[in-house]
């Protein structure tokens, strides 16, 4: 859907993205994170032409953004909705003015728009605040209709620019879900620019981190986070009170809850007393996965990694020189 080759990006001469290299496949939720400043926005704008870039190439369903006329970028605009974390939105028209607008613009029959926003609302659940002024809206109702405005020309592909950083965790929630069920109903292709790890958590399938203009990591979301991927650790900073003494293993909790009971079994069967270092059950997509991390005695260790491996859990010894890169598939 989108591919980007070596990509690079200036302004007045500063170097702002450094040769990126990824591509965005048709009907992914695909996230985009790093800190302020990294370049989040400026790569999103070169998907749609709104940035010209210097180096490398930017193709976006089959053609190579720089090289598109006034009338193709048009077009290539209207297959892309664009929803922002400040809404950008008329706030002293109504839900229906905003929503009818790009319909508008492009001269699409009155019957046809009343109908297309109609659906839209329904979709948003917004029907009931059709004629709303935005600025009586709250900020979750105000994304909702930036939503809806988004998807009214029926986009291939909806980039999000921080669509959730201004709302309260709850709403947050509401509008995740709200993108994941548009993504899955219409097959839609998402970019989601963030900074707030439960977002991609919930509801991208992979990601890039980005700092500083470079490409520091890529890949499913999951695998990166569950395995502790170093670029990704350094950026959320976490980290645990390791124990000195012992080892202390980083083991992933399986897909399938029911086998998650596999680690509680563990210190029934073989009798060891490991201590609980520390540990999160946490949601992807629809699943929910998690890492627990234990410190086992030395006089154990042997028969925890063997039963650990016999039982197919992924492990990771943390903090042993001995074992460092033991880990498992
Ligand atoms: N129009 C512009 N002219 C000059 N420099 C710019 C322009 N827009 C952005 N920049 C610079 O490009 C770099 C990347 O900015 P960008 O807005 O893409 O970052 P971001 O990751 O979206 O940050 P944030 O999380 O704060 O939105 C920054 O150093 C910024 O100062
Ligand atoms: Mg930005």
């Amino acid at each position: 859907m989108i591919t980007v080759r070596n990509l690079e990006k200036q302004y007045s001469g500063r170097t702002v993205l450094h040769d990126l290299s990824f591509s965005v496949d048709a009907g992914e939720i695909f996230g985009i994170v790093g800190r302020s400043g990294a370049g989040k926005s400026t790569l999103l704008r070169c998907f749609n032409g709104l940035e010209s870039y210097q180096g490398g190439s930017v193709r976006v369903m089959g053609k190579e953004v720089s090289t598109l006329d006034g009338k193709e970028l048009k077009t290539l605009r209207r297959d892309i909705g664009m929803i922002f974390q400040n809404f950008n939105l008329m706030g002293r028209r109504n839900v229906f003015e905003n929503v009818a607008f790009p319909l508008q613009v492009w001269r699409r029959p009155k019957a046809e728009t009343e109908e297309r926003v109609a659906e839209l609302l329904e979709l948003t659940g917004l029907t009931d605040k059709r004629f709303e002024r935005i600025q009586n809206l709250s900020g979750g109702q105000k994304q909702r209709v930036g939503i809806a405005r988004a998807l009214a020309l029926n986009p291939k592909i909806l980039l999000c620019d921080e669509a959730t950083s201004a709302l309260d965790p709850e709403t947050t929630l509401t509008i995740l879900d709200l993108l994941q069920d548009i993504n899955a109903r219409f097959n839609l292709t998402m970019v989601v620019v963030t900074h707030q790890m439960e977002v991609v958590k919930r509801i991208c399938g992979r990601l890039l981190l980005l700092d500083k203009g470079r490409g520091l990591s890529l890949g499913r979301t999951e695998d990166l986070f569950l395995f502790s991927e170093k670029n990704l650790k350094n950026f959320t900073e976490e980290d645990y009170a390791l124990l000195p003494s012992g080892t202390n293993i980083r083991i992933m909790f399986p897909r399938d809850i029911a086998r998650q009971a596999v680690i509680t079994a563990m210190a029934r069967e073989l009798d060891v007393d490991f201590v609980i270092v520390g540990g999160r059950l946490e949601r992807y997509l629809d699943k929910v996965l998690g890492f627990l991390i234990i410190n086992v005695p030395d006089e154990s260790l042997e028969k925890v990694l063997r039963y650990l491996r016999e039982h197919n859990l992924h492990r990771e010894i943390l903090d042993d020189e001995r074992h460092v890169g033991e880990r498992t598939g």
